[in-house]
């Protein structure tokens, strides 16, 4: 391993969100920060020596996107998931939460339905809510540990006003690599029913060995023609504060109504910074992905042997993602207590599990990317809390 993810840093007072907030968020100061989906990690050197070549020009004016940029995210597209892109589909977003918001407010009226698979990241119910249109939440099921999708469920609730479904793949927190064969069937629904899908892959290279990320618009032209797909390197380089997304859209049609708004606000553009990472990423980034892979999977063993000792907390083990649901259900405690339980008696920053829907009841989600001494002092503090 040429990279040394065991490396401690320093983050507090360096406008961290998951650091410089615990006041505001926990009520105090005293918890071991594992929560928003923000690594501990030094952003590799790739990416810092692009961001300092580009500095050596002492001149930041306004910026494009070059041959260079469109070419690291084809290149990664067909290098990671075997899909072959054009750089005409390729939009720019400063971040895929307000692309999401972009393609719900582009793709549907006042009133529409917009469909959600719950548990799920918190913004997805706001993108639908903040803008006048109605939430409709197919809850995942769980069966024995894994989180699968209620297809019967989801065609039961669709009616005509139903227009988006946002995916999430892989789902945050559910922690599922959705199977070809779900996304096929999922696929089948909404082309029946012609409902746009805003596939959300934000997570689709934190892909955990064993399982292959399979982006959605690659499963056939018909899919694609009524799929969004919105990609990051900002999880998987951890350099969200970047805030650069790429969105693909071989439709074009789809992609001029998902542009109207980013566009009219020179949104689209991207910043000068940003888009050199982005590239430096998605040009030199697999052998440190590969090495992260292996050291994130390690962590979820660690998690996974200190739960072994606790049995009223089963861990839903992500296939993907470095997000990790907790099943706390057998705690007896109601949403209250346990999000105080964490914070007061363990000292660890948890999300709440019912932040990702009201099927979040019972559950925290824990972030296990950081240095495996970090993690294994959360999970001791964990263990000393519930033998109490
Ligand atoms: C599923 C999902 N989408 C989007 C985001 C955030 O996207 P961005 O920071 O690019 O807006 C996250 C962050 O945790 C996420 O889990």
């Amino acid at each position: 391993m040429s990279y040394n993810f065991d490396e401690i840093i320093e983050r507090k007072g360096t406008n961290s969100l998951k650091y410089d907030t615990l006041k505001r968020v926990f009520g105090t100061e005293d918890v071991l920060p594992l929560w928003v989906a923000d690594m501990d990690f030094r952003t590799p050197d790739f990416i810092i020596k692009a961001l300092k070549k580009r500095l050596e020009h002492e001149i930041l004016g306004y910026t494009i996107k070059t041959p260079g940029f469109y070419n690291s995210v084809t290149g990664w597209m067909k290098r990671r998931f075997g899909w072959e892109i054009e750089s005409d589909w390729i939009s720019f977003t400063p971040g895929v939460v307000s692309a999401l918001n972009f393609g719900v407010l582009g793709f549907t009226e006042l009133g529409d339905k917009v469909i959600i698979q719950t548990p799920v990241y918190a913004p997805f119910f706001t993108a639908v809510k903040d803008h006048g249109r109605q939430l409709v939440l197919n809850p995942l099921k769980l069966n024995d540990g894994r989180y699968e999708m209620d297809l019967d469920d989801l065609e039961a609730q669709i009616d005509k006003h139903t227009k988006v479904l946002i995916l999430c793949n892989p789902h945050n927190p559910a922690g599922r690599v959705w199977l070809k064969d779900e996304l096929l069937a999922l696929g089948e629904i909404c082309l029946k029913h012609n409902i746009i899908i805003i596939s959300d892959e934000i997570h689709s290279d934190l892909i955990m060995p064993g399982h292959r990320h399979i982006p959605m618009a690659s499963l056939s032209d018909e899919l694609a023609n009524i799929t969004v797909t919105t990609m990051a390197p900002s999880k998987t380089f951890n350099i969200a504060g970047l805030a650069s997304s790429v969105i693909i859209t071989s439709n074009s049609e789809l992609r001029r109504k998902f542009e109207k708004l980013p566009n009219s606000c020179h949104l689209g553009n991207g910043n000068l910074f940003g888009l050199a990472a982005l590239e430096a990423a998605y040009t030199h980034g697999d052998q440190w992905l590969e090495e992260l892979l292996v050291y994130l999977d390690g962590n979820l063993d660690l998690v996974e042997t200190y739960l072994e000792k606790i049995p009223q907390i089963k861990l839903i083990r992500p296939e993907g993602t470095y997000l990790a649901f907790l099943d706390c259900r057998e705690m007896n405690l109601p949403q209250a207590e346990l999000r105080k339980f964490f914070i007061e008696k363990a000292r660890v920053g948890l999300n709440n599990g019912t932040d990702f829907g009201p099927n979040g009841e019972g559950f925290m989600r824990i972030n296990v990317g950081c240095p495996r001494s970090i993690l294994a002092e959360g999970m001791e503090r964990i263990k000393k809390a519930v033998s109490l």
